[in-house]
């Protein structure tokens, strides 16, 4: 079973950048999408990104920077080799890969 090194941007808005290593087995054909839910829940669960629709590439909320450039994570597909990830850098950053992506007009006012 191949291995990926998923470099993951941790941390909210306004803390010191820093990104953690994870290894993660899986299987050819597994998304990027499919490795962050398989992260969260058997290696750091406080691990945050967004995802809606879950590898139908309809929601677009899980768009991120892989390698510097912007993907679907639902679409990517992991690789054996170092992968890094990174929040949208033109969005808020709320915390790891997870950006405010609402427009303005559309956010709950609490
Ligand atoms: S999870 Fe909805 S487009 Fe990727």
């Amino acid at each position: 079973m191949p291995t990926a090194t998923l470099l993951i941007r941790r941390g909210a808005a306004g803390e010191a950048a820093r990104h953690d290593s994870f290894s993660l087995d899986f299987e050819p054909g597994e998304s990027v999408l499919d490795g962050l839910r398989r992260l969260r829940v058997s290696q750091d669960p406080t691990l945050a990104f967004r995802y809606a629709c879950l590898n139908a590439n309809a929601c677009k909320e899980c768009m991120m920077l892989l390698d510097g450039s912007v993907v679907y994570a639902c679409t990517a597909r992991l690789e054996a080799r170092d992968m890094r990830l990174d929040p949208l850098p033109n969005k808020p950053l709320v915390r790891d890969l997870a950006t405010v992506i609402a427009p303005p007009d559309e956010r709950l006012r609490v």
